[in-house]
């Protein structure tokens, strides 16, 4: 089938971001379609950089930004954008949103502005679907390990705030998902079945 969807899925940490990327990249191949499924930060070399840089806290919010810019343009222009005009559903988890997010709480010189324009030869998704959960909640369900510099619950609850005002701002979708994974994952499958509809 050939189709070409872009859909992200983003939210705060713990969100569930990846354990839902997966679950649609592996409900939608039982249907039939051909699946990317990928995510930010990239395993590029500056993918892996980022990963190392996001567990030090000395590294300005600012290099963080205009890294994972970096990370994202070549993901767009190499991978995403090919994937999608050969007709794969390209699933991200994480994407732009987050940088938008995460980078402006982090600093009050980094305006949304500017991180939408370096960001700007990175297309937007079809879908962009907001995870929503109480930080205090999501941050449990993570092991200390896993835990990177931002992850406290004061600034993620910033973090959720914001992601909420641009969902509404921006027209994306938001999904609870304080609940079994099951019935968070039927809501995502139910969304992005509709407009696979639409589009066929
Ligand atoms: N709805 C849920 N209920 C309980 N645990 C969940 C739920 N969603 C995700 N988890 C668990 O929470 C942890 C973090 O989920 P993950 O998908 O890695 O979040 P993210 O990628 O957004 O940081 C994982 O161990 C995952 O199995
Ligand atoms: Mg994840």
């Amino acid at each position: 089938m050939v189709i070409g969807l872009f859909i992200t899925i983003d939210g705060i940490d713990g969100c569930g971001s990846t354990t839902h990327s997966k679950l649609l990249a592996g409900f939608l191949e039982n249907k039939g379609y051909n699946v990317f499924l990928t995510r930010e930060p990239t395993n590029s070399e500056i993918g892996k950089l980022l990963r190392i840089y996001l567990k030090n806290d000395k590294i300005p919010p600012e290099t963080d930004a205009l890294l994972f810019a970096a990370d994202r343009s070549y993901h767009y222009l190499i991978d995403i954008k090919e994937k999608q005009e050969d007709g794969f559903i390209v699933i991200s988890d994480r994407y732009k949103e987050a940088s938008i997010v995460y980078q402006s709480v982090q600093s009050e010189r980094i305006s949304t502005k500017w991180i939408e324009e370096i960001n700007k030869f990175a297309q937007d998704p079809d879908i962009t679907i907001i995870l929503d959960i109480d930080p205090a909640i999501s941050l449990s369900r993570k092991t200390q390990k896993d835990l990177e510099k931002f992850e406290n619950t004061p600034f993620l609850d910033k973090v959720r705030e914001i992601y909420l005002e641009r969902a509404k701002s921006q027209n994306y979708y938001v999904i609870n998902s304080d609940d079994i994974i099951e019935f968070v994952q039927g809501k995502i499958q139910k969304l992005v079945l509709k407009h696979l509809k639409q589009k066929a």
